[in-house]
């Protein structure tokens, strides 16, 4: 029996454990995948347990994203760029970390509209925005990064300037500059928290502010049906929603550890179910 798990803090409302064990009982894999909350001072103690009980693959979430990252080996390319881990793999004892919410926010993306060229409105710069942004900027999006502390977004900026060599356009929240933006934008994105329950009836754009044509997608999954999604729907454009990011980012967790193509529809069901019971 291989073992998986999630580590962060709080982890008890996380519907990870039941996607991925789903996943691998409808594959028929002798694994099992746990929770386990590791609060910020024992983050380098659970690393140690990590190893010595050879678990074989972990997700991480808040808090941990940034501070696992010097108790790892090794690095691939998508955490290096994001400067954040969400998944590790266990090889031959050496822990290596990846990053797939860029990955998989691109993945829920493609399923609606095409990348490249497209003027996206990316709102945030924290630890999920800054992966997406990397994975934008690489798959040839004109992205702008709307962000409450803009020093925040002109650092990302930079960074993505930097590593990838694409210029981006930063902006703070302010209505009207942010109305225009928005209003200019194929794609916009919320990668805040904002609007997450239980703070579910805010929003950072309202239908005025969002073009009919436009494709929204919001990260956040709980609520399923983020405000910012409700208004994209009366200004008429077309919704991703949080979901679709989660089980994509999962799914490619699933295939770093296992090497076999996750099956989708069952993770889905799986996380729709724990998301309604939570
Ligand atoms: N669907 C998925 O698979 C998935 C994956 C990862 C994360 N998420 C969700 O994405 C959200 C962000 O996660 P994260 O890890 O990036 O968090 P984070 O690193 O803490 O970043 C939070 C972001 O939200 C902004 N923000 C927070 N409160 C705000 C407010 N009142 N007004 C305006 N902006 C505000 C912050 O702006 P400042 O920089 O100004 O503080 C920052 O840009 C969470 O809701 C999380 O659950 C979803």
């Amino acid at each position: 029996m291989k073992l998986y798990m999630l580590i962060g803090h709080p982890v008890e409302k996380s519907p990870s454990p039941a996607m991925h064990n789903a996943a691998f009982s409808h594959l028929g894999l002798e694994c099992v995948y746990v929770a386990a909350d590791v609060p910020p001072q024992a983050l380098e103690d659970a690393v140690g347990g990590i190893r010595a009980l050879g678990v074989a693959g972990v997700n991480v979430t808040i808090p941990h994203k940034v501070s696992v990252i010097p108790h790892i080996d090794e690095l691939d390319e998508s955490a290096e760029l994001a400067g954040a881990v969400n998944t590790l793999k266990n090889v031959g004892g050496k822990l290596k970390g990846f990053n797939t919410d860029g990955a998989g926010a691109l993945r829920a993306l493609k399923s609606r509209t095409q990348i490249r060229g497209k003027r996206v409105l990316l709102l945030g710069a924290g630890g999920a925005a800054r992966a997406i942004a990397f994975s934008l900027a690489i798959a040839g999006a004109e992205l702008t990064i709307a962000n409450r502390t803009i020093a925040r977004a002109r650092a990302l900026a930079e960074d993505i300037r930097e590593k990838v060599g694409r210029a981006v356009e930063c902006v703070g929240l302010d209505e009207r500059e942010l109305t225009s933006r928005a209003m200019d934008a194929d794609i916009i994105i919320n990668a805040t928290s904002v609007g997450m329950y239980p703070d579910s009836g805010r929003t950072l754009l309202t239908s005025g502010m969002i073009p009919r044509d436009a494709v929204v997608f919001d990260i956040v999954y709980k609520p399923a049906e983020t405000r910012l999604l409700r208004e994209a729907k009366k200004a008429g454009a077309s919704v991703i929603a949080g979901i679709e990011m989660l089980v994509q980012q999962g799914a490619l967790s699933f295939e770093i550890w296992t090497g076999k193509r996750a099956p989708i529809k069952v993770m889905r069901k799986a996380a729709e179910m724990e998301l309604r019971r939570n």
